[in-house]
C-alpha cells in the first residue's frame, strides 16, 4: 500500500491483527529486514512495517530530516487507520528515527523497542565522512555504500548468501535516498535526555558482535532508560532480525507479554 505525504510516495504493509506494533528499518535498507519478525509476530499482534522515504519501494526526495521520517511514521499510522498508541521498534537508524518520533508525539508510543542502534550524536568527523560519502553515492551510485558497509553489518556468523542478498537490496537503494539519510544522521540531535526521560517500557537489543553499535552502547542506552530491558542476542552482528530472526522475534515477543494492556 501507499501513502503520500511531504511529497512523496510511502509504502507500506500491514499484517496480523491485535495490539499495534511498528517496525523502523535501518539504513540503507528496507522493509525486508522485517520479513521474519513480522510473520512471527503478526500471530498475535498488527504488524506496520514501511519502506523509509528514499529506501525500498518509497520515494526518495532530495533532502530530509529525523524529523520528516517520523512524520512519515504518522503518516503511515494514519493512513493504516491506526490511531491506538503503538509499540515502536527501530533498527539502528530507524531507531534514532523512533526516538525522533517520541520527542514530537509521546503519546503515540506505548513502548519502545530500539536495536542496534545509539542515543549519542555524530561526532564532527563522522558528520565529514557522511558528507563526503554522500557526494561519492550521488556520483557513483549507492554501490559504494553497499560494498563499503556489508563487511561492517554482518557478524562473522552470516552466511555468504544473506550478504549478497542485503548487498544487492543496499545497492538498489535510489542515490538520492541514500546521500539524504547519511546528511540526516550527521544532523541528529543527541538522545540522551530522551531516553533519560523515557518512562515507558523500553527493550534494548543488540547482536553481540555489532560492530556499528556494539554492546557497549547499547548497555549505556539500557543505564539511562529507567526499568529497561536488555537483550544480546548472541551469534549475531548490527542485522539482528535477519542473522538470528528466531531469537530475535523471541525477545520481542517475551517483552510484549510484559506490557500494560491496551485500554479497550
Ligand atoms: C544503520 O544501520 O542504520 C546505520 O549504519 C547507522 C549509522 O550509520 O549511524
Amino acid at each position: 500500500m501507499l501513502v503520500n505525504h511531504d511529497g512523496a510516495s510511502l509504502f507500506y504493509e500491514v499484517f496480523g491483527s491485535g495490539d499495534p506494533i511498528l517496525l523502523v528499518h535501518g539504513f540503507p535498507l528496507s522493509s525486508q529486514l522485517w520479513t521474519e519478525t513480522a510473520e512471527a509476530l503478526s500471530a498475535t499482534h498488527r504488524v506496520i512495517v514501511t519502506d523509509l522515504r528514499g529506501h525500498g519501494r518509497s520515494d526518495a526526495s532530495p533532502e530530509t530530516s529525523m524529523t520528516q521520517y517520523a512524520g512519515d511514521l504518522a503518516a503511515v499510522l494514519d493512513a493504516a487507520d491506526e490511531q491506538r498508541p503503538v509499540v515502536l521498534a527501530g533498527l539502528s537508524m530507524g531507531g534514532y528515527i523512533a526516538m525522533e518520533f517520541v520527542r514530537h508525539d509521546p503519546l503515540r508510543v506505548r513502548a519502545l523497542v530500539l536495536a542496534d542502534t545509539r542515543h549519542d550524536a555524530d561526532s564532527p568527523a563522522k558528520v565529514q565522512e557522511r558528507e563526503a560519502l554522500a557526494q561519492r553515492v550521488l556520483k557513483e551510485g549507492p554501490k559504494v555504500v553497499a560494498d563499503g558497509m556489508v563487511g561492517k553489518l554482518f557478524g562473522p556468523e552470516a552466511s555468504e548468501n544473506l550478504k549478497s542478498e542485503w548487498r544487492s537490496i543496499m545497492a538498489a537503494t535510489s542515490p538520492q535516498g541514500v546521500a539524504a539519510a547519511l546528511r540526516a544522521m550527521g544532523a541528529r540531535p543527541d538522545s540522551t535526555d530522551t531516553l533519560r526521560n523515557w518512562k515507558r517500557p523500553c527493550l534494548i537489543i543488540v547482536g553481540d558482535t555489532d560492530a556499528i553499535t556494539p554492546p557497549d552502547v547499547a548497555r549505556q542506552m539500557h543505564d539511562l532508560v529507567p526499568g529497561s530491558q536488555l537483550a544480546v542476542i548472541p551469534g549475531a552482528g548490527h542485522m539482528t532480525p535477519v542473522e538470528q530472526p528466531e531469537a530475535f522475534a523471541g525477545f520481542v515477543e517475551k517483552f510484549l507479554k510484559t506490557l500494560p494492556e491496551l485500554p479497550a
